[in-house]
C-alpha cells in the first residue's frame, strides 16, 4: 500500500502552550488533525471554564487562515477544584474532560494532586455529570524506580478510582508499559488509553543511542522492548479503548540540551506521517483509521470528522530546527527522512 486516505484524525493528547510557542506550533497540528484535547499545564494551570475559555481564544486566533481546526478544551484538577466548576464545565460546549496530575510528575504539575481523595467531590461530579477523567499515570515517590512509576500507579490508585467511580469516563493518557495495556484491556466501566508515536516507534533504547538523547526523554520514560511491543499490539488491534494522543510537548532547545533538561517530545510537525510509518511496519495500515479518527471520538461522544486526509508513501526529510519566535524547538526525528507524507 502506497497511499492510505482516513478520515481526518484528532489528536487527544496534545500540548500547545502560550504566547510565542502556541504561535508557532498551532499550525503543525491544525496541519493534520481536525480536533485535539489541549492540555491546561500552563503556568499557571488553566483550573476554570472562564481560563479555558480565554485560552481557547488564543488558541483559535493561533489557526492558520482558513483552518477549521477546533480545540477541546481541559481543565487542570486540583484539590480545591470544586463541584460547581465540574457541573459549569460540563455545561460548556468547549470543556471535554478534566485533567488529573500527580503533583510534580511532570511538567507544570506543582498544582496538581498530592492526596487524590480530597479531590473525590470533584470526580464524583465528573461521573455524574459524564466529565471524562484524563490522568497523568505515574506515582511521583521517591523510593519508587522511574520505569515502575506507572506501574505502581494503577495498582495503588487506579483500581480503587475505577471501582469507586465505575460509571465515570477514564483515560490513562500516554499508556507506556504493558501493565497499562493489560488494565485497559481488561478494566470494567467506559476506560481507554491514548498511545503516543514516539512510545510505538522507541524503546529505552533510545535515550542513549550513541549518546544522551534529550530530544527522546518525556514523562512517562519510554520502556523496554516488550513494552513497545505491547502498545503496537494495542493501537493496531482496532480495539476501541485505544487512540491517538501525540503527547506533542514542545520545549525551546536550550530547556531540552540543559544539565536538567525539560521532558516532553515535539511530535506534531510529522504526527501522521510517522504514525503511518509506525503502522506500516506493523503490517496494520488498515487499522490507522480506527486508531486515529474513530475510537476517540466514539469515547468522547463526538461525531467523527467528515473530511479525509491522504498520506502518501513519499520521503522527505524534517527540518533540523523550527523557529518559534526568539525560541528553536527540535522536533522528532530532525534532520532526518520520514517515509510518509500527508498530501491533502
Ligand atoms: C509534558 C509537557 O511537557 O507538558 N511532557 C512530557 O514529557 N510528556 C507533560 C506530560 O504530558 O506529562
Ligand atoms: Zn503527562
Ligand atoms: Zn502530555
Amino acid at each position: 500500500m502506497n497511499r492510505i486516505r482516513i478520515r481526518r484524525p484528532d489528536d487527544w493528547h496534545l500540548h500547545l502552550r502560550d504566547g510565542a510557542l502556541l504561535e508557532a506550533v498551532v499550525p503543525a497540528t491544525a496541519r493534520s488533525f481536525g480536533r485535539a484535547i489541549v492540555m491546561p499545564n500552563l503556568k499557571p494551570p488553566v483550573r476554570t471554564v472562564a481560563e479555558a475559555g480565554a485560552y481557547r481564544d488564543r488558541i483559535l486566533a493561533a489557526r492558520p487562515a482558513g483552518s477549521r481546526f477546533e480545540p477541546l478544551m481541559t481543565l487542570y484538577l486540583t484539590e480545591t477544584t470544586s463541584v460547581d466548576d465540574i457541573r459549569e464545565a460540563a455545561e460548556s460546549d468547549f470543556v471535554h474532560a478534566v485533567k488529573y496530575y500527580p503533583a510534580g510528575a511532570t511538567t507544570n504539575s506543582d498544582s496538581g494532586v498530592r492526596e487524590l481523595e480530597r479531590a473525590y467531590p470533584a470526580i464524583e461530579a465528573m461521573e455524574k455529570h459524564g466529565v471524562p477523567l484524563l490522568m497523568h499515570g505515574e506515582v511521583t515517590d521517591g523510593d519508587i524506580d522511574v520505569f515502575d512509576r506507572e506501574a505502581v500507579f494503577i495498582e495503588r490508585h487506579l483500581e480503587k478510582l475505577r471501582s469507586t467511580f465505575p460509571a465515570m469516563k477514564m483515560v490513562l493518557e500516554h499508556a507506556t508499559t504493558s501493565d497499562a495495556i493489560d488494565y485497559v484491556n481488561s478494566a470494567p466501566g467506559p476506560t481507554a488509553a491514548t498511545i503516543t508515536v514516539h512510545h510505538l516507534m522507541f524503546n529505552r533504547n533510545a535515550l542513549f543511542e550513541g549518546g544522551l538523547r534529550p530530544h527522546h526523554y518525556c514523562l512517562p520514560l519510554i520502556k523496554r522492548e516488550r513494552h513497545r511491543q505491547a502498545l503496537l499490539a494495542a493501537a493496531t488491534s482496532g480495539n476501541e479503548r485505544f487512540f491517538l494522543g501525540t503527547d506533542s510537548a514542545p520545549h525551546p532547545k536550550h530547556a531540552k540540551e540543559s544539565d536538567c533538561g525539560c521532558a516532553g517530545v515535539y511530535s506534531a510537525p510529522a504526527a501522521m506521517e510517522l504514525y503511518a510509518e509506525v503502522f506500516e511496519a506493523a503490517g496494520a495500515l488498515d487499522k490507522l483509521e480506527a486508531f486515529a479518527s474513530l475510537n476517540g471520538p466514539a469515547f468522547y461522544g463526538l461525531p467523527p470528522s467528515n473530511e479525509t486526509i491522504e498520506l502518501r508513501k513519499q520521503p522527505w526529510q524534517m527540518d533540523r530546527e523550527l523557529t518559534a519566535g526568539q525560541e528553536t524547538i527540535v522536533p522528532l526525528r530532525a534532520g532526518d527522512e520520514i517515509g510518509w507524507r500527508q498530501v491533502g
